[in-house]
């Protein structure tokens, strides 16, 4: 068996940073050697510097180790970055610089042109950017690879094989998303209790670019990703569920599939990373429910692991051509899951150290 990949962890303290935590003491291509916060936690012993929300204890090999400074000199070759945007531009561009590659949850750099976002089942061919990255920016080893924000995970591995069949021209998505999406302590209980609030700010502008990204043609010629001709229109609402984002989706097809169609799509996707057999990868990826009142966050989030996104309540659309709901786990799939899946995905084909 290969000798695991010695990570880091940056924000190891916050709502995502302890998903990385839990999801990677049971991985084994990774063992995690550094875990590094804030000012405010450096020094201390991580169970300690920590509030552990997760429903199971904290894992007994991390609760001594020490948070360090959010600096190269990490006792490891790749970071996964749980960190604020705010402080997530300098840092992630000085860790690459240093050699590490960074996998990151940050929304700071997905849009750059020479970074890939990805979703291992939806577009691991735009990890080819990686040369154009290395030559702009003058690194040797290092790389910066980011993952969509929690509510673009949902609904782009849902389009990806409808896209792929019938070619998609317009999209309406309505989300609920849940509290856990907002971090640690988020959102006050007494503006959410019996509530749901229309608005997350900059989170609709994510849902409009980042998909036709994600569904993007990577040109070698030209050495950047031509973004899928798609038009979006998002609405983005914060509801009282602890995690799982549910969204309610109406698409235009170029080519009219019926509802059967649809399904079978769904159905029939395989992916790259269940065929490389990383231990994340779960197949089926899009579990189909035929029950009228499937998805829902309480029974289906948790669907391979949190891994799989789970679409139901497939229909004709009065508007547009079909519609269905779709809900996947935030910090999972939507963070630190997918993030492990990338550099797994990445390991699997030879491209980390
Ligand atoms: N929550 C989700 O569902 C979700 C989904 C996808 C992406 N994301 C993204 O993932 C990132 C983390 O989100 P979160 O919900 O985990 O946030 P969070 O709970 O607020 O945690 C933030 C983490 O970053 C550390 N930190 C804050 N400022 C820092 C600085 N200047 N230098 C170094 N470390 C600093 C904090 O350390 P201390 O504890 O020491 O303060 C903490 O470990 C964000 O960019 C977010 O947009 C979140």
């Amino acid at each position: 068996m290969m000798k695991p990949i010695r990570v880091g962890i940056l924000g190891a303290t916050g709502a995502v940073g302890q998903r990385f935590i839990q999801l990677l003491v049971g991985n084994p291509w990774f063992e995690i050697t550094a875990l590094a916060a804030s000012e405010r936690s450096v020094g201390k012993p991580y169970g300690r510097a920590c509030r552990w929300l997760l429903s199971a204890d904290c894992p007994p090999s991390v609760r001594e180790m020490i948070v360090q400074p959010t600096e190269p000199g990490l006792d490891c070759e790749i970071v996964f970055s749980a960190l604020p945007s705010s402080a997530a531009r300098e840092v992630e561009e000085r860790f690459a610089a240093a050699g590490y590659g960074v996998l990151s949850n940050a929304s700071t750099h997905r849009m750059d042109p020479d970074v890939p976002l990805l979703i291992p089942e939806v577009n691991p061919e735009h990890l080819q950017l990686l040369e154009v990255q290395r030559q702009k920016r003058g690194w040797t080893k290092g790389f910066i690879v980011t993952d969509p924000n929690c509510s673009t995970v949902g609904l782009t591995l849902a389009l990806k094989p409808l896209h792929d069949a019938f070619g998609i021209r317009r999209v309406l998505v309505t989300t609920m998303q849940a509290l856990s999406g907002a971090g640690y302590p988020g959102v006050p209980s007494l503006d959410i209790l019996d509530n749901v609030i229309p608005y997350i700010p900059n989170e609709e502008d994510k849902l409009v670019h980042e998909p036709r990204k994600l569904l993007g043609t990577f040109s070698a010629a030209k050495g950047e990703i031509i973004p899928a001709e798609i038009s979006i229109s998002p609405t983005c609402n914060r509801v009282a569920t602890r995690d799982g984002h549910l969204e309610v989706v109406s698409v235009e097809f170029e080519r009219k599939p019926s509802v059967e169609e649809v399904i079978a799509a769904w159905e029939g996707f395989r992916s790259l990373p269940c065929r490389l057999e990383c231990p994340s990868a779960v197949e089926p990826t899009i579990i189909v429910r035929r029950e009228p009142d499937r998805p829902q966050p309480r029974t289906d989030r948790d669907a391979g692991q949190g891994m799989a996104i789970t679409v139901g309540r497939v229909r004709p659309c009065e508007v547009l051509d079909i519609k269905f709901v779709v809900l996947s786990h935030n910090t999972i799939r939507g963070a630190a899951g997918g993030s492990i899946l990338n550099a797994e995905l990445m390991l699997a084909q030879g491209m980390l150290p």
